[in-house]
């Protein structure tokens, strides 16, 4: 039998392609986003198919690979894949959680700490040569001891949030839309999380339901004196309702790490300083990615030798 082959849509390292080298052809597309047609065309007799947040596997594209056996994903949120689609085809989808929760986590604190101790503003604010030496009244952050922390989604992202914040003295309260509960925090309803909390931080994924879930009207229920944190997907959050709010003053600040339309940002949002925009990187560090290509690599070599996938999407 011929060897099975497999499209690679991003340029992995080589050390992410030998294990899929070793049971397939590999075609790697090297030149950044593969457009939608180049996408269309090369995915047309691949039995496996490796993917990231900005390719589009929607039934167009699942129905142009007609020999798919195995769709992986390169990270843990997949709203850019129709995975009820390919499951009717009979093809295997598979994610990467579990090893990006740790640095996913730790970006949502570092957010935290950036915006309410006024990091970036500070950095700008040197680098401009505008800082005329040390004053008492200066650069006031706010402390985040004794505050409370709201978490939407108690996930695996979430709850490991929440036990970084309790070593900063945090309280957590959290609104969970599926029925996990969780015995050490308060579980609370969405408006009262939001009516209550100093800090809230989203980690729920994006799907129909959750799509806009923080809007204006979310961000009017706030404290004045609240921050947004945003690390799960752009299009959770209304992004102009965001702008809006940061710049009346309906809350004091926010830390994003994701967009409704990456690679743009609300202008209104580039505009505003009490704001820290950080491009997607939340699992970007050197640890995380080599784990999540191993697991990728595993789940379609798994797919392709007939073995069931290390981390299906369930
Ligand atoms: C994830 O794993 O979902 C990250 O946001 C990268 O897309």
């Amino acid at each position: 039998m011929s060897k099975p082959s497999i499209l690679v849509t991003y340029k992995l390292p080589s050390s992410a392609i030998a294990p899929l080298e070793a049971v397939a052809d590999v075609d790697v597309y090297r030149d950044g986003v593969l457009s939608r047609a180049d996408l269309l065309d090369r995915i047309k007799g691949k039995h496996g198919v490796v993917v990231a947040a900005l390719d589009k596997i929607d039934k167009d594209v699942i129905d142009s690979g007609s020999d798919l056996k195995v769709i992986a994903n390169v990270a843990v949120g997949y709203n850019n894949l129709d995975v009820p689609y390919a499951r009717s085809k009979g093809i295997v989808v598979t994610n990467t959680p579990d090893v990006l929760t740790e640095a996913t986590a730790n970006m949502a604190i570092t957010l935290i700490l950036a915006v309410t101790r006024r990091i970036v503003e500070g950095d700008r604010v040197v680098r401009r040569g505008d800082w005329k030496g040390f004053a008492l009244d200066f650069m006031i952050g706010s402390e985040v001891r004794d505050k409370q922390l709201g978490i939407i989604g108690l996930g695996r992202i979430g709850q490991v949030v929440a036990e970084k914040a309790k070593q900063f003295g945090m309280r957590i309260a959290y609104h969970n839309p599926s029925a996990r509960k969780a015995a050490d925090y308060e579980s609370m309803s969405l408006d009262q999380l939001l009516a209550t909390s100093d800090v809230i931080s989203v980690h729920v994924p994006l799907s129909p339901q959750t799509k806009h879930l923080i809007d204006r009207k979310a961000f009017s229920r706030m404290k004045r004196s609240a921050y947004f944190i945003n690390t799960s997907r752009g299009a959770v959050v209304d992004e102009e309702g965001l702008a809006w709010a940061l710049r009346e003053g309906i809350i004091k600040g926010a830390g994003l790490d994701v967009y409704e339309d990456e690679p743009k940002v609300h202008p209104g949002l580039l505009a505003l300083d009490n704001v820290v925009l950080v491009p997607h990187m939340a699992s970007a560090t050197a640890e995380t990615r080599a784990a999540m290509y191993d697991l990728v690599a595993r789940n379609v070599v798994n797919v392709l030798s007939g073995k069931p996938p290390v981390t299906p999407i369930p």
